[in-house]
């Protein structure tokens, strides 16, 4: 944001109003980079104060880019949405329409995609905690379920001696060392993982085992993802190396599938002022080791990837408007009618990509200024020390890449969740609206 920087002008006409959705004449990007002052305030009066915009276009752009990365490598490729990232029912069906799988990792991430008409042999249903009535009904369905505990083994061999004329296929996560020199890649510095069987203590050969024993039970699959600091290409081909190894030495005869898991960097925008991997760099690495292992199979296994956050974080902007300025002793506070929930469920103290969109040409002077919520949290800290002209009452703030592990993590605190519009194309609609008190507090489950 520059001192002097002269507002881009877009003339601005409503000419259209369909599918409850508005048109914006000039407006023929749905990029929300471009929105002007009058955009934004015909959005709020339509749609309410403080709403998150998701870009559509960009959602298919990123499915596209990871799709052919890896696709253009190796011939059977299979992306499963990880539904826990952001499962708005409207971009859950939009990636199932470009042919992604659905990745869930709890009964009601499994019973949404159902909702949503995705077929169910094309749910990946992973996660810590599957109860005995899970797996049944997602082994009935033939979805592909990876088990992540020796207590779901049991779950599974019952319903294999209930169904001795099925053919019952079977998916186990892995948990072995990842370390580099020493070094554990794992987020928050965790020397060891917590999910998955252990391969190092023998626990993944008691299992494959008991399976052996049952005539009916095929384990066809191997998963391993591991969520990393540093989402590094090396961290991956290890990954890959090891997944593949263990399937060729013990289950090559059933093997169907090797899924690598999610944790991938997407586009990072320009102020996180980082180097990441490309989407062709970690393809380039992962199908080489595919292709190398299984050189000789005459039919190379499905790789499944399961992105989040590279797949959704730069597709949605929050817009927060401007309520208050204050200055106390000598620090300027800008009070908007959002919340760190809104955009950084983490309260990590990183500024994100932001613009404010003024209602009057920039005359003050730059100023260093926090940006602040709604919550009675003291740490309630949208961006911290900004260096800008100071927004007046009433400008906006746009917030950017804001898609990946917010409104799954917005909770119901203080205030009502904001709504949620699309931009495709030149139309605006909604596909959530601003909740209610009465939403907020659901007369279903709450006892008055
Ligand atoms: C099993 C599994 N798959 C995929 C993901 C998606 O990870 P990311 O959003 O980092 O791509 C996660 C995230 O924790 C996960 O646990």
């Amino acid at each position: 944001m520059e001192k002097n920087q002269t507002r881009k002008r877009i003339d601005y006409v409503l000419i259209s109003v369909c599918y409850g959705g508005i048109g914006l004449k000039t407006y023929t990007n749905a990029d929300v980079t471009t929105l002007d002052y009058k955009n934004i305030n015909e959005l709020e009066k339509r749609f309410g104060s403080s709403f998150y915009v998701v870009n559509v276009d960009k959602l298919r752009e990123n499915y596209k880019k990871i799709y052919n990365a890896f696709s253009s490598r190796y011939e059977d490729v299979v992306i499963g949405y990880s539904y826990k990232t952001n499962y708005l029912p409207y971009l859950c069906k939009e990636l199932s329409k470009l042919g992604a799988y659905a990745e869930v990792v709890s009964r009601l991430e499994y019973d949404l995609a159902l909702k949503l008409g995705e077929n169910p042999k094309k749910i990946v249903f992973n996660g810590p905690l599957k109860t005995r009535e899970d797996i049944h009904f997602a082994l009935k369905n033939e979805s592909i379920i990876n088990l992540d505990s020796i207590y779901e083994v049991g779950y599974v061999k019952e319903y294999a001696s209930n169904n001795p004329e099925k053919q019952i296929k079977i998916g186990i996560r892995l948990n072995f060392d990842i370390s580099q020199n020493g070094f554990s890649p794992l987020q928050e510095g965790y020397e060891v993982s917590r999910f998955g069987v252990c391969v190092e203590n023998g626990d993944l050969l008691k299992v494959l085992n008991t399976f052996m024993r049952v005539n009916n039970i095929f384990v066809v699959g191997l998963h391993g993802h591991f969520s990393t600091r540093d989402r590094n290409v090396e961290t991956y081909r290890k990954i890959t190396q090891k997944l593949c190894h263990i399937a060729k030495e013990n289950i090559i005869e059933t093997l169907e599938y090797i899924d690598i898991g999610g944790g991938f960097y997407g586009e990072l925008p320009k102020v996180f002022n980082k180097s990441v991997p490309s989407f062709d760099e970690y393809a380039e690495a992962i199908c080489n080791i595919m292709h190398s292992e299984f050189h000789n199979s005459p039919k190379k296994p499905t790789l499944i990837l399961e992105p989040g956050n590279a797949m959704v974080a730069n597709t949605f902007s929050f817009i927060a408007k401007v309520i208050e300025n204050k200055t106390i002793r000598n620090q300027n506070f800008v009070l908007v009618d959002g919340s760190v929930h809104n955009i950084k469920p983490t309260m990590h103290k990183l500024n994100l990509p932001m613009r404010i969109v003024r209602k009057h040409e920039e005359v003050n002077e730059s100023k260093s200024f926090n940006i602040v919520g709604y919550t009675c949290m003291e740490k309630d800290y949208l961006a911290h020390e900004v260096h800008a002209n100071l927004p007046e009452i009433n400008d906006y703030i746009i917030f950017e890449n804001v898609g990946a592990y917010t409104i799954v993590f917005n909770p119901p605190f203080i205030k009502e969740r904001p709504s949620i519009i699309v931009a495709d194309q030149n139309n605006f609609f909604i596909v959530r609206k601003k909740e209610t008190v009465k939403q907020f507090f659901n007369e279903e489950i709450y006892i008055f």
